[in-house]
């Protein structure tokens, strides 16, 4: 299918082993459930190259699952080319906007913006890093992301 007319959107964090991946698996599944998902193209990526070509951690992977959420794809580096073109790049804190901001081209359209603009609970916040946590930081982060993907989806359907 060709995906002109689709909006793109690019979840970014640091490892795209913990966090971006969960945003990406919850937004495809709020967009599917309203039935609204062919408008989009949706991935994820990570400023670090630590853990390319890496399935998403089992923490998250666990999480997902627990709430009928499926996480595609595995681990990859965001490129300047994800910061082309009139799509939107949802960034999980702050560091991560910086490094996006460093990388992105000059006279480039693509919209950067942080997850937690979307969280009406804290707008503006980072998205904890789970990783050196257990397993009730991976929930407060499914929480937060949930919150998020739905007002950024009517957001975005409005
Ligand atoms: P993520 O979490 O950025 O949400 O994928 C992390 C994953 C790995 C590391 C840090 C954060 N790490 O240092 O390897």
């Amino acid at each position: 299918m060709a995906s002109v007319n689709r909006r793109r959107i690019v979840f970014v964090c640091l490892g795209n082993i913990c966090r971006s991946p969960l945003a990406e698996g919850i937004f495809i599944h709020l967009a599917r459930e309203r039935g609204v998902l062919e408008r989009f193209e949706i991935d994820s990526a990570g400023t670090a190259s630590y853990h390319v070509d890496e399935r998403p951690d089992r923490r998250s992977i666990s999480v997902a699952a627990a709430n009928g959420v499926e996480l595609p794809g595995t681990a990859r580096q965001v490129t300047a080319n994800d910061l082309i073109g009139s799509g939107l790049v949802v960034a999980m804190d702050r560091d991560n906007r910086r490094s996006l901001e460093r990388l992105r081209p000059e006279a480039s359209e693509t919209r950067i913006v942080l997850m937690r603009d979307y969280d009406l609970e804290a707008p503006g916040a980072d998205v904890p890093d789970p990783y050196y946590g257990g397993s009730e930081g991976f929930r407060e982060v499914y929480d937060i992301l949930e919150r998020s993907c739905r007002a950024l989806l009517d957001e975005l359907t409005a």
